[in-house]
């Protein structure tokens, strides 16, 4: 079974890569993946598999039923490309100005398509059946979420879910799997200081915001290095200032955006408390007013231990000298984190980077582009990891 995964995957790398190319010249913003699910819809229904299009606008779903009976295995790759202007002078390159597939989900759609294109040859020996969920806008506009509440988890619901992500960080070769949280859930929250405006040159009939707001980002960054346990993970970043637009104006307001990650609910409670306490504390100091709002985004991905040992299991048996990373974890988010919420599973990162190729900029980079092998790599294990959860 191996040999023919490996067999297999190399036979329709070809395949695989002009999946990816043509993906690549033709991205699309989330929610906006009308070409990019139409060529999905159609190469899975050339495939047989039963096909459903619209669900959260342009997701597609395609339903491998195997000979025997068995579980449910969902596999998820995501669509949607990111507001970037391509750099990489590739020949591939994107033809949509301001559009790129700067994060590798093209490759992720191509290694969907392949994975059930070989899937489909070996539908007689399968215990169980497939569901493969191509997600719309997974780069922070909610597409899992609208996939799960159109209900997308229902006949047949999944018994296990799997998905994997190229990772720029590390070479092809490289693969990250751990048991427990591997990504961060990440929540945004706006800050409005109130002060009172006035001349800039007679600043004691004020309330400065700016100062004020100087004062807070800095009490602000002694949550993560002075609150929250040394042993433990969080990120606190301000990413947005908002301030007055002229010389001799002390502005009225200023307003604050910024992002928390965090791997525990425990965690996030202490940084949101401490961050109101904070707010309250700097505004009683400054005789002003400090709000603060603070929405969720999304929870962590948490890999289960079953699930993700029977992954290892698969990528060991197919490459017995693959390095495994058993404790990757990134404070970056994804998606995913919906599905493994309600089903359990197993997200894993598969290297991508080739620095002697040039191939080693980071995600969202307008240089981003990924060495193909990566793609080998992640068909095979993905279906690996499949007959594995059936018990093949
Ligand atoms: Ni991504």
């Amino acid at each position: 079974m191996n040999n023919e995964i490996i067999e297999k995957t190399e036979f329709y790398f070809e395949y695989t890569q002009s999946l990816r190319r043509d993906f690549h010249r033709h991205p699309e913003l989330g929610f906006q993946e009308t070409r990019t699910s139409g060529v999905i819809a159609r190469e899975l229904g050339q495939l047989g598999l039963e096909v459903t299009t619209g669900i959260a606008k342009t997701g597609v779903v395609g339903l491998l039923e195997g000979g025997m009976p068995g579980p449910t295995i969902l596999l998820r790759f995501d669509m949607d490309a990111l507001p970037v202007t391509e750099e990489t002078g590739a020949d591939y390159t994107s033809e949509s100005a301001g559009v790129m597939h700067a994060c590798g989900h093209d490759g992720h759609m191509a290694a969907g398509i392949t994975i059930a294109r070989i899937l489909s040859e070996c539908r007689e020996r399968m215990k169980g059946r497939v569901k493969f969920i191509f997600q719309p806008a997974e780069e922070g506009l909610g597409g899992a979420a609208l996939m799960i509440q159109e209900g997308v988890l229902e006949s047949p619901s999944p018994d296990y879910a799997l998905a994997f992500h190229l990772w720029n960080g590390r070479p092809v070769g490289w693969l990250g799997i751990t048991s427990g949280p591997i990504m961060a859930g990440a929540e945004i929250f706006n800050i409005r200081i109130t002060g009172q405006g006035g001349h800039g040159a007679i600043p004691d009939q004020t309330i400065d915001p700016i100062v004020v707001a100087a004062h807070l980002i800095t009490v602000l960054q002694t949550i993560t290095s002075r609150n929250v346990s040394p042993l433990q993970s969080a990120v606190l970043s301000v990413t947005c200032m908002q301030a007055g637009d002229t010389y001799n104006i002390i502005p009225q307001q200023v307003e604050l955006r910024g992002t928390i990650r965090v791997f525990e609910k425990s965690v996030r409670e202490l940084v949101v408390g401490r961050m109101r306490q904070i707010c309250a504390g700097i505004a009683q100091s400054f005789n002003c007013q400090i709000e603060l709002d603070v929405q969720g985004l999304t929870p962590p991905v948490v890999n289960d231990s079953r699930v993700t040992q029977a992954v290892e299991k698969a990528a060991l048996k197919l490459y017995p000298a693959i390095g495994i990373d058993w404790q990757f974890r990134t404070m970056v988010s994804e998606d995913m984190a919906f599905f493994l919420e309600n089903i359990p599973g197993c997200y894993v990162m598969v290297g991508s980077a080739n620095p002697e190729k040039g191939l080693c900029y980071g995600h969202h980079h307008p240089r981003f582009d990924f060495d193909e092998q990566a793609l080998g790599y992640a068909v095979a294990i993905m279906t690996g990891a499949v007959f594995e959860l059936m018990g093949i």
